[in-house]
């Protein structure tokens, strides 16, 4: 892990300050994969048990869910947030295939196939948030194996996920890589710092509608809102972070909170050059 952390005190800090701006935060807390730097810690709550051979928790030890349950009780300790995001992407679950704890659980539950395995977590923990209180956001992917009722989905495979959720009657947040990555370049690249790559300019964002064409207007009401993702594999300095989020978070605010027909580039991008130097002056780069 590198990068930094929070304290729990930094964390309380940044609730409290976005809150007096009307704004909530929401934690995500990835599992059962993206957990590297959880497992280097506790090896023992891996497949293999040994640190340094995989990002996915087991799913067959028990210890897991306690582990697991004890991050989410301190989480929800300093975010008062309805929503806990789990994560649930792009988990490796060739781990799982030749584990004997996670073949027993398998087993035991009458589980199929490691998708239903993920399943089997995403539903144990949407259980234990909602005994909480709270409500569970899980990426797309935990459409692939069983998922909660009340779960929100949040898009980033493209809009497939989202509209099958909606048809489904899941919440579902858009989050689709081609216009909501703000990681991406935001211009012609070899005029931009390194990022990770892909290309999502200003305009390109501005006319995305999140709400897609295909839902029929019940459907519609369960898209409710976009989220815009900064990965930061890339992201060295607070400084760059300000330049890749202004003025694009511009764009996805509009999207977001007007109509589809009030949509105009051209008076944007009027208002948009006038907030830039706004921006500026309040030191942001
Ligand atoms: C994601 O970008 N893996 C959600
Ligand atoms: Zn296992």
């Amino acid at each position: 892990a590198y990068g930094g952390y929070y304290t729990r005190e930094d964390a309380k800090e940044l609730v409290r300050y976005a809150a007096e701006r009307h704004i909530i935060v929401i934690p995500e807390i990835e599992m059962p994969g993206h957990s590297a730097e959880v497992l280097a810690v506790y090896p023992q709550l891996s497949c293999s048990g040994k640190p340094y051979t995989s990002n996915v928790f087991c799913v067959g030890n028990e210890e897991t869910f306690v582990f697991l349950e004890n991050v989410l009780n301190e989480v929800m300790d300093i975010f008062p947030s309805d929503y806990i995001h789990i994560g649930a992407d792009e988990v490796d679950k060739k781990h799982w295939r030749t584990c004997p704890r996670c073949r027993n659980r398998m087993k035991e539950n009458g589980l199929t196939n490691e998708d239903e395995l993920q399943g089997y977590l995403v539903k144990r923990i949407g259980a234990f948030l909602q005994t909480n209180g709270k409500k569970l956001i899980g990426w797309d992917e935990i459409l692939d194996g069983g998922v909660p009722s009340d779960a929100t989905v949040m898009s980033w495979r493209g809009e497939r996920g989202g509209i099958a959720a909606a048809q489904s009657g899941h919440s579902v947040i858009m989050s689709p890589g081609d216009y909501c990555y703000i990681d991406h370049y935001q211009w012609i690249p070899e005029t931009q710092p390194e990022a990770i790559g892909d290309f999502l300019p200003l305009e390109k964002m501005y006319f995305y509608n999140p709400v897609p064409e295909v839902l029929n207007e019940n459907e519609r009401k369960y898209i409710i809102g976009a989220q815009a993702n900064l990965w930061t594999e890339y992201i060295g300095t607070e400084a760059y972070a300000e330049y890749m989020i202004y003025p694009r978070l511009l764009a996805l605010a509009e999207i977001t909170w007007s109509m589809q027909e009030q949509r105009s580039w051209d008076d944007f991008k009027v208002r948009v050059n006038r907030a830039v130097p706004l921006l500026q002056q309040q030191g942001y780069n």
